[in-house]
């Protein structure tokens, strides 16, 4: 191409951007996060395709890419499959490459590289194309979400519409925020050229949104003390499992997801005694302790999880027990328990970290979990003899919580309960400044 014409291109698109491009390079980007009563999945919205349409997509900490429903209805003008052996390709780790026999469409077309998405709640994962198309989201100053931020090609596979069973009504698909290159969090950071960090603050309630930011803070709530929350966080590494936690994965893959090194739990300030081996992950990647969205209580290894139970039910022999329900274990009569800020006044979970006084609170809005007028249970759950994750911290676990995961420096921040600070994941203000 002749260097005048390029030029002209260039200058054409400069023109192009001063008028439409005005969150080109935005600080940060923002969604919501809703819990859907019904699964307790968590659920985020985002504006996908040309025309945009706005899809609910369950969110997947530890999920390696985003996948959708391209196989009802998915109509746009700038979908872009990859092509086989594309930088695309290598990109999202892919080396199958793939005709398909049917009319071409979305989801289906020649020469075209695949991927596995994964459905956790079936655990089911199939082929599905791999393909880019606009994908928009808000950006934001951490205070307010400001103008739409736009991804020109943002990269995700296709599924078919049966790998939507199980998820929360309405969604049509998963968003993996795990650390890999085109995941989420990676690919929003590389579009927009900002820090490879992002931060989840799931709500306790069903009918107010939590929030989800891409960037690095500020990350606002409203309360008395307009809190930023990345201002007050306590940080531990996060470590990588050498071998894939997926369904389906290539020989030689890591894990995408969040593992972080628990190395006791104390309950009451009184180490309960564990099996140290399955704390740490071993060199078949089993063991440790990983974060997780899609698990909505902590699920501890059937040792661990008979050690803290009873270690927590001596910690609150004075209290009246009632029989357990369903999937929860230790369950009480709260009309004996107080209340403070942080929840049931029970004894104090600390999951204790590498580094020296550095360890995870959980109080008892994050522990006790209100299952019917008079039954209080704590909130863990028995993972079975020979778990692949010794310790699963789940969604309940997180709510109200600000968990900020920075892939360059590997390292995992948290604020422990905001309610502490008289205010909750559901304080964003979603209401725009724009
Ligand atoms: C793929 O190529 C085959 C053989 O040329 C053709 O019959 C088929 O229709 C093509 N499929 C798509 C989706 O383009
Ligand atoms: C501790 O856990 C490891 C890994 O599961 C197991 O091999 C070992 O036997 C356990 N040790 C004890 C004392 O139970
Ligand atoms: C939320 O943000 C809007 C827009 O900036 C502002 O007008 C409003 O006062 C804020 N709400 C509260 C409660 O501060």
């Amino acid at each position: 191409m002749a260097s005048s014409t390029l030029l002209l291109i260039l200058s054409s698109l400069l023109l192009f951007c001063s008028s439409f491009c005005s969150a080109a390079s935005p600080h940060a980007l923002v969604l919501p996060v809703k819990k859907d009563a019904a699964t307790l999945q968590y659920v985020t919205r985002v504006y996908q395709r040309t025309p945009p349409v706005l899809l609910e997509l369950v969110v997947d900490l530890g999920g390696r890419y985003l996948w959708v429903d391209c196989d009802a209805g998915y109509v746009s003008s700038t979908y872009r499959p990859a092509r086989c052996r594309s930088a695309q390709c290598s990109l999202a780790n892919s080396f199958s490459c793939g005709d398909c026999s049917a009319a071409p469409r979305p989801g289906c077309n020649n020469n075209t590289c695949g991927l596995a998405p994964e459905n956790l709640f079936i655990r089911t994962s199939t082929f599905g194309e791999l393909a880019g198309d606009v994908l928009s989201l808000a950006s934001t100053d951490g205070s307010n979400p400001g103008a739409l931020a736009t991804d020109p090609r943002f990269l995700f596979s296709c599924a078919p519409t049966f790998l939507l069973k199980g998820l929360a009504k309405g969604a049509k698909g998963m968003a993996g925020l795990g650390r890999n290159k085109v995941g989420v969090p990676s690919q929003l950071a590389a579009a927009f050229s900002f820090h490879r960090k992002f931060a989840l603050c799931l709500s306790s309630s069903t009918s107010s949104d939590g929030v989800m930011f891409f960037g690095d803070g500020p990350y606002r709530f409203l309360g008395t003390l307009n809190l930023d929350a990345s201002q007050s966080l306590s940080y531990t590494p996060l470590l990588i499992n050498p071998v894939s936690t997926a369904g389906t994965y290539v020989q030689g893959e890591k894990s995408v997801e969040y593992f972080i090194e628990v190395k006791s739990i104390r309950i009451n300030g009184n180490s309960v005694p564990l099996n140290k081996t399955l704390l740490s992950i071993d060199k078949d990647g089993v063991g440790g302790t990983k974060i997780s969205t899609v698990t909505p209580y902590t699920t501890l290894q059937t040792s661990i999880y008979r050690a803290v139970t009873n270690a927590f039910a001596a910690a609150l022999a004075g209290v009246r027990r009632v029989p357990p329900v369903a999937p929860f274990g230790l369950c009480f009569d709260p009309s004996s328990i107080g209340s403070t800020r942080v929840g049931p006044a029970v004894p104090q979970i600390d999951l204790v970290l590498p580094s020296q006084n550095v360890y995870w609170r959980i109080f008892g809005a994050n522990s006790m979990v209100q299952v019917r007028d008079k039954v209080l249970c704590l909130g863990f759950v028995d993972g079975g003899a020979e778990p692949r994750t010794s310790i699963v911290i789940g969604g309940y676990q997180l709510e109200d919580n600000l968990l900020q995961f920075d892939l360059a420096t590997s390292r995992l921040g948290f604020s422990s309960s905001l309610l502490f600070r008289q205010t909750t994941c559901a304080n964003f203000n979603f209401t725009s400044s724009s």
